[in-house]
């Protein structure tokens, strides 16, 4: 085997302290002989776990342990009482000891032991044993992070007189039977009491609240759920309360009466919510305080001033809400402020910058506006200062800010300010690691960056920086810069690249003009797209054998995909090629492995069939190949792809029929498949419909777009770093860009082919379908009733087709469909008459001739039975829209569309309204 330094790291340890030992002089300070039978204990204890060759293993105490040393009291670790000299201590902790342990463990013959710590060390996922319950002596038990695992054994509960307990880190372990409850109502006398990492999955339950003399209790990452025990809080000797981590934990904070002991409170990542109660002010002590990523609202009390002792305050990730109060200048210890992601808004008090303690400072994602105090320059120790997405406005005093010496984060992105200011060219400057200039109305790269020489991550995104890029630019921190956002802005040229280890660059939405500039080898993602950039694509860019997201697109690029850029379907996640000139064949992917998640080259005039090498994509999401010249057949053999969710193959010269799966559960993720426009010709793909199993499963998770996430080494954009898939489709009959896809858009369009026969009744199953259209090809019989089953529908176009029969009344019922269109088919009989049916117009219904009813002029002769009528247009008009939009607001899905929509405003709330009033069919709802 290879050695690695690392190796002889450790082997080079491990030999040390043995060598001081030989040359060391035995002890003979101590005065006290130990026992030999503990002594013979602890020998047989570390013969049986003590491993030092293991890799990771730090020097250890044992080492010191040694058969010819009679004097066990004076070993490292261990503790004996000074009369008897008996072991009463004993702290093994990270001590190399592994493997399994049981109850015959000699370390249970030490029934003197009042402390064991154990911590750091690897039991191979051993129970508990349970002799531990003979060492009754004990007062101190420490078993953190020593992987163990299964249920606690109820011989703990004799452990009566234990002020110390801790557990920690130990993720299998289990306390049902004893539960966290019969613990604490055995050992009343702990004090602390740390369980953080333990599966409990249940209450806290409220007999801690007996412990009366706990003074620390830290319940981590503990799956706990229900609601906290208020009175905890009030236990007179507590001083470190930690309940963080416990997404299910509700609870909110209670009245605080003067002396509460508290000095240090997290509440991270729970449930607790209310808001923070004006006794806050009383926690004298307190120097920690956590509730960042919960749930509390409301304002930031003022008494918070009379926390003089805090060091630590972080509240980010809530709904707080109001003014920053200016009583926070008076938190003097603060070294740690974190306010970020609320809802604070008005002016970022004056008061803030007599923090001078502070190194770390984040207001970002609030609601913020005036400008940035002046005298932030005496926050002479602050070393992140993040204050991007607000509206900060006035004129950024960037060189006020970099007085700031110790400076290392700066991200001021996102506000409004009307102007800046930089610093001189003589100025002395912080050595920046991070700067977020972001939307700041730069007209140019500030000079100042060429002093940077530790930059590794820059955002100068949606400026106004024009021109080609200045020679020294390319020289700012050459062998730092990792991440360089330049997007949005007029820039027109970047001749080389000269950094050295730069892993994203972004130049979206430029003008850069002439051939793609290279970037360097360490690139990862790589996002041009939106430029002028012309010429071909060279074959070096597929010497990037790093990269993951590749995006060239909207370009005027020609000739051909280079076929080598197939060498890089394994580093490649994205690779968007779309809206170009380019020709050719899209490349045989060479390589077995592909780890591509999205391919987009639609918009290119590209020729051939598609390569099945496409089939190794087994990660494949998404594939956009709309818009080119491919002839093929259905890529039937891209079923297997058990990831795809987005099939375009609109608008090419696809053929034949699609035929009947070969295999099941073909396609099981896919949600949009658009067929558009090429000749594929046959009956409609049934058993494929019954396949496309996405389809008819409800996403809880609204709100996701499709997107690959882009890991880089900070993370400070709006979007989080994410890199969304966009497309083109046909939308209630307008071509629709989406700038972003939420993941339960369902489409199946299969419009303007040559399919023929009947539209199959499997179509009702696919139940989350939200658009479907079927127009222009050469369908017959009638539409079917199992139609009337898609009730999430939106749109549904049938025209062109040679449908016959009526309009299936139940289709009223889809109470979501703003989009009807069965013009020019065979159809008869009368037009339903009630629900979304009343806002269609004459449109959708032309060309049938046998169609009767409003909107057409053409009177039924033998009306259907009348249905209860909408709200009338008066009263519509006449409704609070407020109210109404209050109401439905949540179950709507309009809106998330970054286009078009030719009805009006009022046309559209009228539609949600109307939908919404049908679905629920709620008549408590008030119109003034
Ligand atoms: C730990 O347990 C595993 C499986 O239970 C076993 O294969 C392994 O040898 C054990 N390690 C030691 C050091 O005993
Ligand atoms: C527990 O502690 C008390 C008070 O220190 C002591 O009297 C008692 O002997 C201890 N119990 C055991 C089993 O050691
Ligand atoms: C347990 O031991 C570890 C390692 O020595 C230590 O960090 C931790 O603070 C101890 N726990 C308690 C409650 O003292
Ligand atoms: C606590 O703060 C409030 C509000 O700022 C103030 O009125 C009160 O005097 C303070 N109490 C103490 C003990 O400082
Ligand atoms: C900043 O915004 C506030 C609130 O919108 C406004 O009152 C103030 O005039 C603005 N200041 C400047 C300098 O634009
Ligand atoms: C609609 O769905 C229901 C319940 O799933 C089913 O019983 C019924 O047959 C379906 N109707 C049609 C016409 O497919």
């Amino acid at each position: 085997m290879k050695r690695t330094p690392f190796d002889l790291l450790v082997v080079f340890l491990a030999i040390i302290p043995l060598h001081f030992a030989s040359s060391e002089t035995l002890p003979s300070t101590s005065p006290m002989k130990c026992h030999e039978q503990e002594r013979s204990a602890l020998l047989e204890f570390k013969q049986s776990l003590f491993h030092p060759y293991v890799e990771t293993c730090p020097p250890s105490k044992l080492e010191s342990w040694r058969l010819e040393d009679g004097n066990c009291c004076s070993w490292e670790g261990v503790k004996c009482d000074e009369g008897m000299g008996y072991l009463t201590g004993l702290d093994l902790s990270e001590s190399c000891l592994s493997g399994p342990i049981d109850s015959k463990a000699s370390l249970f013959r030490l029934p003197h032991m009042q402390s064991l710590n154990l911590a750091w060390n690897d039991f191979n996922l051993s129970q508990i044993p349970s002799a531990i319950g003979g060492l009754v002596k004990l007062t101190s038990l420490n078993l953190s992070s020593s992987n163990f695992e299964g249920q606690i054994p109820s011989q703990v509960l004799k452990l009566t007189n234990l002020t110390s307990l801790d557990l920690s880190q130990n993720y299998g372990l289990e306390l049902r039977n004893p539960s966290v409850e019969t613990l604490v109502q055995f050992l009343t006398k702990l004090e602390h009491l740390d369980l953080s990492s333990l599966n409990v999955s249940a209450p806290v339950p409220d007999a801690i609240t007996n412990l009366s003399s706990l003074t620390s209790l830290v319940l981590q990452n503990c799956n706990l759920r229900g609601t906290f025990p208020t009175t905890i809080f009030k236990l007179p000797r507590l001083q470190l309360l930690d309940l963080g981590f416990n997404p299910k934990l509700s609870g909110h904070l209670p009245e605080f009466h003067l002396h509460s002991p508290i000095k240090s409170l997290s509440l991270q990542e729970t449930n607790f919510s209310s808001s923070l109660p004006a006794s806050l002010g009383n926690l004298a002590f307190l120097s920690e305080f956590h509730i960042g990523q919960s749930n509390f609202s409301g304002n930031i009390p003022s008494s918070i001033g009379n926390l003089t002792q805090l060091t630590i305050l972080s509240f980010q990730y809530n709904k707080l809400s109001g003014k920053i109060p200016s009583s926070l200048g008076k938190l003097i210890q603060l070294s740690y402020l974190d306010l970020g992601k609320n809802l604070l808004s008005r002016e970022i008090p004056a008061e803030i910058t007599g923090l001078t303690r502070l190194t770390y400072l984040d207001l970002s994602f609030n609601r913020l506006n005036g400008p940035i105090p002046e005298n932030i320059s005496n926050l002479e120790n602050l070393d992140y200062l993040v204050l991007q997405s607000n509206n900060l406005n006035g004129t950024l005093r960037l060189d006020v800010i970099l007085k700031l010496q110790h400076l290392n984060m700066l991200q001021l992105s996102s506000n409004k300010f009307s102007s800046i200011i930089v610093p001189g060219m003589n100025a002395s400057l912080p050595n920046l690691s991070v700067l977020g200039l972001a939307s700041s109305n730069l007209s140019e790269l500030p000079i100042f960056l060429s002093y940077q020489s530790r930059l590794q991550w820059l955002d100068l995104s949606q400026n106004r920086i024009y021109g080609p890029t200045p020679p020294w630019f390319l020289n700012v921190s050459v062998s730092q810069l990792q991440f360089l956002n330049l997007s949005r802005n007029s820039i027109t040229g970047f001749i080389a690249f000269k950094w050295l280890n730069l892993k994203t660059l972004d130049l979206r939405s430029n003008d850069i003009q002439g051939l793609i500039p290279l970037p360097p080898k360490s690139i990862e993602f790589y996002l041009v797209s939106n430029n002028k950039l012309s010429g071909e694509i060279s074959s070096e860019m597929c010497q990037l054998s790093s990269i993951s997201i590749l995006d060239l697109s909207k370009n005027k690029l020609s000739g051909v995909i280079p076929p080598c850029l197939s060498n890089l379907s394994d580093s490649l996640f994205v690779l968007s090629l779309s809206g170009n000139d380019l020709y050719g064949r899209f490349p045989q992917l060479q390589n077995d492995v592909c780890g591509l998640r999205m391919i987009d080259v639609s918009y290119n005039q590209l020729q051939g069939s598609l390569p099945q090498g496409l089939a190794n994509c087994s990660d494949l999401e998404f594939l956009n190949i709309e818009n080119n010249q491919i002839v093929d057949k259905f890529p039937s053999w891209m079923g297997s792809l058990s990831y795809l969710k987005v099939l375009i193959l609109r608008s090419n010269r696809f053929h034949g029929a699609i035929g009947e799966p070969e295999a099941r559960d073909q396609f099981p993720n896919l949600r949009i498949v658009d067929l558009s426009m090429n000749n594929f010709s046959g009956c409609l793909p049934s058993r494929y419909f019954d396949m496309w199993s996405a389809m008819k499963v409800h996403t809880a998770d609204d709100a996701r777009y499709y997107g690959t996430r882009v890991l880089t080494v900070y993370v400070f954009s709006l979007d989080d770093g994410k890199y969304d898939y966009s497309m083109t489709i046909i939308n209630k009959g307008n071509f629709l860009e989406y700038k972003r896809i939420l993941a339960y858009l369902n489409v199946i369009d299969l419009s303007s082919n040559n399919f023929i026969g009947e539209i199959p009744n499997f179509i009702g199953s696919l139940t989350e379908l939200r658009m479907l259209n079927l127009s222009n090809n050469a369908l017959t019989g009638s539409i079917p009733l199992s139609l009337a089953n898609l009730t999430e529908l939106e749109a549904l176009d049938l025209s062109s087709n040679k449908l016959s029969g009526m309009i299936p009344p139940a289709l009223a019922q889809l109470s979501f469909l703003a989009f009807f269109n069965v013009s020019d088919n065979h159809l008869y009989g009368p037009i339903p008459q009630v629900n979304q049916f009343t806002t269609f117009k004459v449109d959708s219904y032309g060309g049938n001739l046998g169609l009767c009813g409003v909107p057409l002029t053409k009177k039924c002769g033998n009306p259907v039975e009348a249905l209860p009528a909408p709200p009338s247009g008066a009263l519509a008009e006449n409704l609070d829209w407020k109210i109404v939009l209050m109401g439905f607001g949540s179950g709507l899905v309009i809106g998330v569309v970054m286009g078009l929509n030719t009805t009006s405003r009022i046309e559209r709330q009228f539609l949600r309204f109307y939908r919404g009033w049908q679905r629920r069919r709620i008549h408590q709802i008030r119109f003034v």
